[in-house]
């Protein structure tokens, strides 16, 4: 059965999915005006304000953690010493060697550490990587990613932190590789200390190339992942109700007729069709089914351990600028 600690903003999400899903055991937060809400909302389930005593309830054998970013390596290491399988809302942890430490930590006990990158569930990213895995686009060469927008304006976390991890997520996914270089450059133009403009450039043992393009000061609302393949390429746009995912069929190729010099081609474009699926739910299905110990929960928890590690060495490069 399912604890969630963490019932700020995210958290209630998590918890109304378990609680359909019939296994919300037990609630955590560290809030009392907050814990009276969800003793309301669920009378049926147990509620603590201490992480300690939900580890301790009867029947918890896994934890969803949704409290703020900095809390979340302690609490994920807490919970899998006490031998619970894990979700954790992302980013895992803050640094590489902290989320190397979750990772073996859960390896060791047999245990689900998974972290809560939403973006992956989403069907038309699932697209995107049926296309890439099946060959469809040819050999992919490079993936760039756009969030931007006006505002919401962050004083605390960076846009590389607060908009990156979602697309760091997905390109890594997609090319199921770690890149071998990480470069970042930014701006601090509203508050010092705090980039509102981030640029980051990624490279793969492979030859593939990265980008993403992170952003509160900006014109456009843009949350859109390309791929550029030989063959094709298709974009992922999120900001489309009923065309997330459009494939072109688009690519250079070289006369033989003619000294060899690039021709391009532009034949169709197709829209198929993307389910609807409520994201979070899919997550956190595939949760239950790797605790049932169903999935891959090694290569689940390394997955989430690249993310980390990739965003742990970009922030060293914006720093070192
Ligand atoms: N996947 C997504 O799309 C998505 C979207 C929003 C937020 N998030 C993630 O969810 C997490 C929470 O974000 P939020 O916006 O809900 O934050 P929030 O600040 O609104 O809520 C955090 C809650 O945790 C509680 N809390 C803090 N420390 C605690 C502890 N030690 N034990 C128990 N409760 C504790 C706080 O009282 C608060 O109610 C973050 O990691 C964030 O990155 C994910």
């Amino acid at each position: 059965m399912i604890a969630v600690a963490g019932l700020g903003h995210w958290g209630p999400n998590l918890a109304r999915n378990f609680s359909e899903l019939g296994v919300l055991t037990a609630l955590c937060d560290s809030d009392d005006e907050t814990r009276g809400k969800f003793a309301a909302r669920y009378p049926s389930v147990a509620i603590t304000g201490s992480f300690d005593e939900l580890l301790a309830i009867d029947g918890v054998d896994a934890v969803v953690i949704a409290t703020p970013v900095p809390t979340h390596y302690a609490l994920a290491k807490q919970a899998l010493e006490a031998g619970k399988h894990v979700l954790v809302e992302k980013p895992p942890a803050m640094r590489g060697a902290e989320i190397d430490e979750l990772v073996a930590a859960a390896f060791e006990r047999d245990l689900v550490l998974m972290a809560g990158h939403l973006l992956l569930y989403h069907p038309g990213v699932r697209k995107l990587k049926e296309l890439i895995d099946a060959g469809e686009l040819g050999e992919v060469l490079c993936v760039y990613g756009n969030r931007q927008n006006l505002g919401i304006v962050r004083t605390h976390e960076n846009a590389l932190w607060s908009l990156g991890v979602h697309d760091l997520s997905v390109i890594l996914y997609l090319l199921d590789e770690e890149p071998d270089e990480c470069v970042a450059h930014g701006r601090d133009f509203l508050t010092k200390g705090v980039e509102d403009v981030v640029f980051c450039y990624l490279r793969f043992p492979s030859g593939k190339i990265a980008h993403m393009h992170l952003s509160w000061l900006d014109p456009h609302k843009m949350r859109k992942i390309t791929v550029v393949g030989r063959e094709k390429m298709v974009v992922f746009d999120d900001m489309e109700l009923e065309r997330k995912v459009t494939v072109y069929e688009k690519s250079p190729w070289k006369r033989t007729d003619s000294y060899g010099e690039w021709q391009t081609r532009s034949g169709d474009i197709a829209i198929p069709k993307i389910p609807t699926d409520e994201p979070l739910k899919l997550e956190c299905q595939e949760f239950m089914r790797l605790v049932a110990g169903e999935g891959d929960r090694a290569k689940v928890a390394e997955d989430g351990a690249r993310v980390v590690r990739a965003l742990d060495r970009l922030t060293e490069s914006l720093c070192e600028r």
